[in-house]
């Protein structure tokens, strides 16, 4: 699971079209701000790339079972703050800052069960 944390527009959605292509799919990565989840399920792993912004509390999260997605496949979230900061103890966190600036920022919290994993060499 890799958090994708940030304000509005700060490239969320295009760190994951690069996530996804760096995965060799080849097809279109619509946004999923409306359909909360996009699945890319012909992918090793499958991917379900989710997009909870318009989610007002957590339990609305709860008919997208996200866990039962987690056992076989790995998910991308953008908005994951919406479900609370502790959730996901497992997950990279990507932090993206500087909409619109020519000095984009990213920061990271990566827990042991990444550590091996990144940064990426
Ligand atoms: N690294 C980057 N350098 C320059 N422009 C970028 C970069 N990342 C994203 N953009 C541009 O910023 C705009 C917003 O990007 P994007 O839709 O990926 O943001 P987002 O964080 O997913 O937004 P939202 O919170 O609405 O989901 C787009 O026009 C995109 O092309
Ligand atoms: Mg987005």
């Amino acid at each position: 699971m890799i958090a994708l944390s940030g304000d509005l527009g700060t490239g969320k959605t295009t760190l994951a079209r690069a996530i996804l292509e760096g995965l060799r799919h080849t097809g279109e990565v619509p946004s999923p701000t409306f359909t909360l989840v996009q699945y890319y399920d012909a992918l090793d792993p499958p991917i379900a790339h989710a997009d909870l912004y318009r989610l007002d509390t957590p339990a609305e999260a709860e008919p997208l079972a996200l866990d039962d997605w987690l056992v076989e496949g790995a998910l991308l979230v953008e908005w994951p703050e919406r479900l609370g900061r502790n959730l996901w103890p497992e997950a990279l966190w990507l932090r993206l800052d500087g909409a619109g600036t020519p000095s984009r920022r990213l920061t990271w919290r990566a827990p042991p069960a990444w550590e091996s994993r990144w940064p990426p060499r």
